[in-house]
């Protein structure tokens, strides 16, 4: 008659129950730091300032109303870009940056939450309506990003896009009056 295991059946399952758990804190530790390298890498910015705003009024008055929307030049040389998301629309929908240009995204929505991503780049945030979302970034050459809006805001979510359109510095200044309300046709 061979010998009988030995092993009680409780070493057994102990052993296994730690294999699991060692797998399961290596795939924890592999997406930490994932996590912790997106953010180094590509500036990832989580919701970091909680900035609110009354949704109700944003057409009445202040930052948000129609004639501040656009691109500004700030006084230290950067660029603000103040942008409307709504049912279903950018406003402006066709957004005009210069290049070499630190540009600081102020994106809001009156209605429900939307989302806010220039594909290849950093820039990818929730839209919430009653806060602004503040997204920083720089685009080193002239081009055309696509932007769509990436969080399901009821039946026309998939026609909602603008376009980001990054032009010379001087371009800029030359061709768009370096100023608020640039949209893509120049003026
Ligand atoms: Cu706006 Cu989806």
């Amino acid at each position: 008659m061979p010998e009988l295991e030995t092993r009680s059946p409780f070493d057994v399952v102990d052993r296994a129950e730690r294999r699991w758990a060692y797998g399961v804190a290596g795939i924890i530790a592999f997406l930490l730091a994932l996590i912790v390298f997106s953010s180094a890498h590509w500036a990832a910015q989580p919701p970091s300032n909680v900035e609110t705003i009354d949704a109700s009024r944003l057409h009445l008055a202040g930052e948000f109303m129609e004639a501040n929307l656009g691109t500004v030049i700030e006084r230290d040389g950067s660029a603000t870009v103040r942008i409307l998301a709504q049912q279903y629309a950018f406003v402006p929908s066709c957004i005009v940056v210069p290049d070499g240009t630190s540009v600081k995204f102020r994106v809001t929505s009156p209605d429900v939450v939307h989302g806010f991503l220039i594909a290849g780049t950093n820039v990818n945030t929730m839209v919430v309506p009653g806060f602004v979302a503040v997204v920083r970034t720089r685009f080193e050459r002239p081009g055309s990003y696509a932007t769509p809006c990436h969080e399901y805001c009821s039946v026309g979510h998939e026609g909602m896009w603008a376009r980001v359109m990054v032009v010379g510095h001087q371009e800029f200044t030359r061709d768009y009056g370096g100023q608020s309300r640039a949209s893509c046709a120049r003026q």
